[in-house]
């Protein structure tokens, strides 16, 4: 046992532990000459071997390089509000430029409890069941990191967003893949039930649905009600379209059921609502029990997010408006693009939420109409002009249907451009 400092190696650390005398020094001896090292990296293992950079990342490299339409990734190609823009140029000359509070600024969080007590009827405490974060994607690996054990399970339902697999790999449990039924892509409970195990932990919900543009119903919402009252499963409820529901349907939020609520970290992103992916703001809500869980992990993962744009979006959010209109807003460019899609011999999948529009190409004309997906969209970046993603790129094991997904935030003439290279299918 070491007993004081002195006996140590070249290096102490403040509290000397019985181990310390077995290990190396952790800094070179001080005579040691650096000229005599050659640099090497030491060899790592990776904790996400199965990960290489993503296909909305190889798509929109793709489309640039063709000079193709992007309707691959989903963001907008145009600018948000400029009344929400300007709110931000001010914030930052009001002197709103220093570390916010970690959970994110009060008024914003009391927006946020705001509008979700008046859209789904439910009252979060902006104080401790509200937080601010950097993007919907950061608030899913810190749900999953902060509410996920070792070994424990979780359910995603597949087709699902390429994040939710490494994050639930990053906690050290399993993902378990429940496919939506194939062809209509909603849940089949049957297959959710059979699923769960004593080691399920959560499942990840996401509603309207990227890609495949589905809206949970309310009988829906029910069932999964019903068929986590009984266990001790959490809800991670990924509601980042929310205002994006068209044809009259109404978003079916977590936070709408009183028992969903109970064990759902509910989430959304800023980005999608107000036209602005690149200003990574989103927020979750949740329980205090589970919010406080949440925040462990995120003041040490981001601590703050960043601090003009909290004051923007909570001066902004006093008008309802922006996004009580993005339906119609979204609705009438769904329609523009579905209208010109019928009169290409892509055959239209239903899409009801979400600003995307899946295609089945197994009826063009051209032989491409046979490539797997993967090869199909290049096949379409490249030679027709017009970037989609590829389904198959939402499931481990690449299931192939024969669909791309398109993405419809676009302003009319890129769609009609779209249009126009895609009637030649
Ligand atoms: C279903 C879904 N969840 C989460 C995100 C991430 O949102 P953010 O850009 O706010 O991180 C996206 C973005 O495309 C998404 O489609």
């Amino acid at each position: 046992m070491v007993a004081d400092r002195t006996a140590c190696n070249t290096v102490c650390r403040i509290t000397c532990r019985t181990t310390d005398i077995d290990q190396p020094p952790y800094l070179p001896h001080p005579t040691m000459s650096t000229a005599t090292i050659s640099p090497r990296t030491p060899a790592i293992t990776s904790r996400l071997p199965a990960v290489g950079t993503t296909i909305f990342t190889v798509m929109s490299a793709l489309a640039t390089d063709c000079g193709a339409v992007n309707l691959g990734q989903g963001f907008p190609d145009f600018a948000g509000d400029p009344k929400l823009l300007d709110a931000v140029d001010a914030a930052m000359r009001a002197g709103h430029n220093q570390y916010p509070p970690m959970a994110g600024i009060a008024p914003l969080r009391e927006a946020i409890a705001k509008k979700m007590q008046a859209l789904y009827g439910h009252g979060y405490d902006a104080g401790s069941e509200v937080t601010v974060t950097a993007g919907a994607t950061q608030a899913i690996i810190t749900a999953v990191l902060a509410l996920v054990h070792p070994g424990d399970e979780v359910i995603v339902l597949e087709p699902c967003y390429d994040s939710y697999v490494p994050s639930i790999t990053l906690a050290g449990a399993t993902p378990v893949f429940v496919p939506l039924t194939p062809g209509t892509f909603r849940p089949d409970f049957a297959l959710i039930k059979a699923a769960i195990t004593p080691r399920t932990r959560a499942i990840i919900v996401n509603s309207p649905h990227n890609p495949s543009a589905t809206v949970w119903t309310e009988a829906e919402m029910r069932q999964l009600e019903a068929l986590l009252a009984p266990t001790e499963i959490l809800l991670i409820s990924d509601e980042v379209y929310e205002h994006m529901v068209y044809d009259g349907a109404l978003h079916q939020s977590a936070a709408r059921f009183p028992a969903l609520a109970a064990r759902s970290v509910v989430i959304s992103s800023f980005g999608k609502t107000y036209h602005v992916t690149g200003w990574k703001v989103a927020f979750a809500a949740a329980p205090a029990p589970l919010m406080a869980e949440f925040r462990k992990v995120h003041q040490f993962n981001v601590f703050t997010v960043n601090t003009p744009m909290q004051h923007a979006l909570a001066a902004y959010m006093a008008d309802p408006e922006p996004y009580l209109q993005l339906p119609a807003f979204y609705q009438r460019k769904r329609d523009l693009f579905r209208a010109g899609l019928a009169k290409t011999r892509l055959k239209l999948l239903p899409s009801s939420g979400s600003y995307f529009q899946c295609v089945d190409y197994s009826g063009i004309a051209n032989e491409a109409r046979s490539l797997p997906e993967a090869e199909f969209c290049q096949w379409l970046t490249r030679e027709v002009g017009v970037a989609a993603i590829p389904l198959s790129a939402f499931y481990h094991d690449g299931y192939d249907q024969h669909i791309a997904r398109l993405c419809f935030a676009k302003k009319d003439e890129t769609l009609l451009t779209a249009l126009d290279r895609l009637a030649k299918l």
